[in-house]
């Protein structure tokens, strides 16, 4: 069996010239002020389009589906396309396995299985996560299907005899002992910028610097281990820097309403000016590139993956996927992470335009990312909640934690997971609002009319005064889901449910029973309509609970139109058996999830440890040589330029010492002034590019995540005391 050590596909091409970045700014914070537009308004949506179509990223099928997928992508796209659903229009929701790509060939080979094995054995977790997870795709495919492998390669192939591409040489790293060009994520050596080891060909994990792999200082192939050479090899490319002119105003004028995240993305793209991309590879994991001369290479997973959401459309609809793909009344909607922007608003877009025929999208309302408990979530350090995993530990818990994942939504920025958040969600919303109104008013049912509703009587004001709160609840549910913002979206449905729990305490109907016994009939019967508006307008984000509430309801298919209605069970109809909707999560669970965290912590820490292997031996005599100080920090400060550095004037015991040291992401430099630090008194001094001389060096410690933390003395000493 194969282990699961996950890489992710980094999203860096092959460029010609300047490079674009890795890093963005992002443009959370001005979202987070603004209310977002009502883009794709319901104008458009009823009068010029006939059918929706919505993708969602497709996952690499390298890896299991965790939280940060779920609540990034694949559940907002699952509340859009069930509202949709609900309202009776036409939609496709359409994702599949991502199966290409480098990630996928580094794992076959480290396992020691094909390529082949990996995705099938990860596309079956995957889907059954889905499934699980209620995620109502319409279809699910996969990129290693037939259908795909003829669909994208014809893709190119159209586009290349229409001159879209330029071909280019270039000189790529090639492994003379595995015979093999080595894409960039095969290449390690040392940072140019950090220094730091095991930097990789895209990209240095330590400084997040993007690279390119001729830029590492002693490059190694990561298959054999041997030192790579360059080689000329040819290769396709887009030339994005053409398709600025129209990309531009599309997005920036015409598709300014687009969430403030993606449109401000793209704009830093434009800015720093569009290059051509590569869209093939020197790989044998792929789809062949269908022109002569173009002997092991294949198309860049970045060029087949979209395309995936056209073939596996074409897989559900052999007849009719056109309709969907080229109608001008179709609209295309692409649910991704922010981490995917440029390759749907700019790259495919540019695919599909180059070739001609298609529509472009509508939308990509891309989310933030989601972390987990205060840190980033990462799969090669396994910080993470596993969907799969998650069911074994909270069966049944589906919906929870769709609840969960889409009021915390990162819509505007990114955001946090806790588990006591999730608790505290759990047992403060969804049990003790939405769950306890209803099970009152299931439970009042059955006590006083043997389950069967009871036929009300004259509305008093206080009805009607209920009733006109909740007739508006449609609305604007309405308005939120189409403009994007589901996490407004759920609150209103809450707000629904709130409702209905401050109605039956106000008019307090187990008090009434006594005195005024036909004014509880009326009671109770608005408290069953307002519980049968509840199964619907949480229908889109809850479904799980939506059909366990419409079975205690005894209540047909939902039915959108209806949401507002107060005749939605008529009197004298017989509800089902009332069940809790929601059970309180109780402390020993969460503890347990957190404990499960801390321990993968533990282990990652051990892991770090037993990386660092200790080095080899040596004399006495030689440790002898080194010459350890402690100083006194007099001055600390920024070195102008220069982002990682800091400036020390450091007490030495004989005079004043200048020492730089890199450790400006780790420190304030006032947070140093007055420490003692330890220093290498006896180094020749060094000079930086600036002009600097730095006289010494810091000793730091370098936690797991690599952090510095400096070392210092426990008491006081005089400055220049000699360590040893
Ligand atoms: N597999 C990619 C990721 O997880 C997403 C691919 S989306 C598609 O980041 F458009 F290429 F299909
Ligand atoms: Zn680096």
């Amino acid at each position: 069996m194969c282990k699961s050590e996950e890489l992710s596909e980094k999203s860096v091409p092959l460029h010609i010239g300047k490079r674009a970045p890795t890093h963005f700014v992002t443009f959370s914070d001005t979202a987070g002020a603004l209310p977002l537009p009502l883009n794709s308004s319901k104008a458009n949506m009823e009068k010029n389009y006939k059918r929706t179509l919505v993708t969602a990223a497709l996952p690499y099928a390298n890896g299991g589906v965790h939280i940060g997928h779920l609540a990034g992508v694949y559940v907002p796209a699952d509340i859009y396309v069930r509202y949709l659903r609900l309202r009776g229009r036409d939609v496709l929701y359409i994702c599949g396995s991502d199966e290409h790509g480098v990630p996928v060939t580094i794992r076959a080979r480290k396992e020691g299985c094909t390529p082949q094995e990996v995705v099938d054995r990860y596309d079956k977790i995957i889907r059954d996560s889905f499934r699980d997870f209620g995620i109502s795709f319409d279809y699910y495919g996969r990129t290693t299907s037939d259908t795909h492998a003829h669909l994208a390669a014809d893709f190119f192939r159209h586009l290349y005899d229409k001159g879209e591409f330029v071909e280019k040489e270039s000189e790529q790293y090639y492994d003379e002992q595995e015979h093999t060009f080595l894409a960039d994520r095969y290449i390690t050596g040392e940072c140019p910028h950090c220094h730091a080891e095991g930097a990789y060909g895209d990209q240095c994990e330590k400084c997040g610097t993007a690279l390119s792999p001729t830029e590492l200082i002693h490059p190694k192939s990561t298959i054999s281990g041997s030192t790579p050479v360059l080689r000329k090899t040819k290769h396709w490319y887009l030339p994005l820097d053409k398709h600025q002119a129209w990309l531009e105003p599309w997005i920036t004028r015409e598709h300014a309403d687009w969430r403030s995240n993606v449109v401000g993305q793209c704009k830093s793209w434009f800015d720093m000016g569009l290059q051509p991309r590569a869209v093939s590879r020197d790989l044998d994991w792929g789809i062949p590139v269908p022109v002569e001369g173009a002997e092991g290479k294949v198309l860049y997973v970045w060029f087949d993956a979209p395309i995936g959401y056209i073939s596996n459309t074409k897989d559900l609809r052999p007849d009719d996927w056109e309709l969907w793909w080229k109608s001008e009344d179709t609209r295309l909607v692409h649910f991704i992470g922010k981490d995917n922007i440029v390759f749907h608003c700019i790259v495919f877009p540019a695919m599909l335009k180059a070739h001609g025929g298609y529509v472009l999208p509508d939308n990509v309302p891309a989310n933030e990312f989601l972390n987990l408990e205060d840190d980033k979530i990462s799969t090669s350090r396994n910080w993470a909640v596993w969907l799969h995993e998650y069911l074994v530990d909270l069966p049944g818990k589906q919906d929870v934690l769709r609840y969960v994942l889409t009021a915390n939504a990162p819509e505007t920025k990114d955001n946090n997971f806790t588990w006591k958040d999730f608790q505290a969600r759990n047992n403060n919303e969804l049990v003790a609002v939405y769950g306890n109104f209803v099970n009152r008013a299931l439970q009042l049912t059955r006590k006083y009319y043997d389950g069967v509703v009871p036929a009300p009587g004259e509305w008093t004001d206080f009805d009607r005064q209920t009733i006109s709160e909740f007739n508006g609840v449609k609305a604007e549910l309405e308005r939120l889901i189409e403009a994007f913002r589901f996490r407004d979206a759920l609150k209103e449905a809450m707000n629904l449910a709130r409702i209905g729990n401050k109605y039956l305490a106000d008019s307090e109907p187990w008090k009434v029973i006594k005195t005024d016994p036909e004014r509880v009939k009326t009671i109770i019967h608005l408290s069953l309509q307002l519980a049968a508006n509840l199964a619907i307008a949480f229908e889109p984000f809850l479904p799980f609970s939506s059909e366990k509430l419409r079975t205690m309801l005894a209540m047909g298919a939902p039915r959108w139109d209806a949401l507002g209605s107060t005749d939605l069970l008529p009197a004298g109809h017989s509800l089902g058996t009332p069940e809790l909707l929601f059970e309180k999560i109780e402390d020993e669970v969460v503890e347990a999830q957190v404990q499960k965290l801390l321990d993968t912590k533990k282990a990652n820490e051990a892991a770090a440890y037993r990386a660092n292997e200790v080095k080899a031996d040596i004399d006495f005599s030689t440790f002898e040589k080194l010459d350890i100080r402690v100083g006194t920090v007099k001055a600390c400060e920024r070195v102008p330029k220069m982002k990682k550095l800091l400036k020390f004037t450091i007490a030495d015991g004989l005079d004043d010492r200048t020492i730089v040291s890199g450790i400006a992401q780790h420190y304030e430099p006032e947070q140093l002034v007055g420490k003692q630090v330890c220093f290498i008194a006896n180094l020749p001094p060094r000079e930086f590019k600036n002009g600097l001389v730095s006289e010494g060096m810091i000793l730091s410690a370098v936690n797991h995540d690599g952090a510095l933390s400096v070392v210092t003395v426990d008491r006081e000493v005089l400055p220049g005391s000699e360590v040893g």
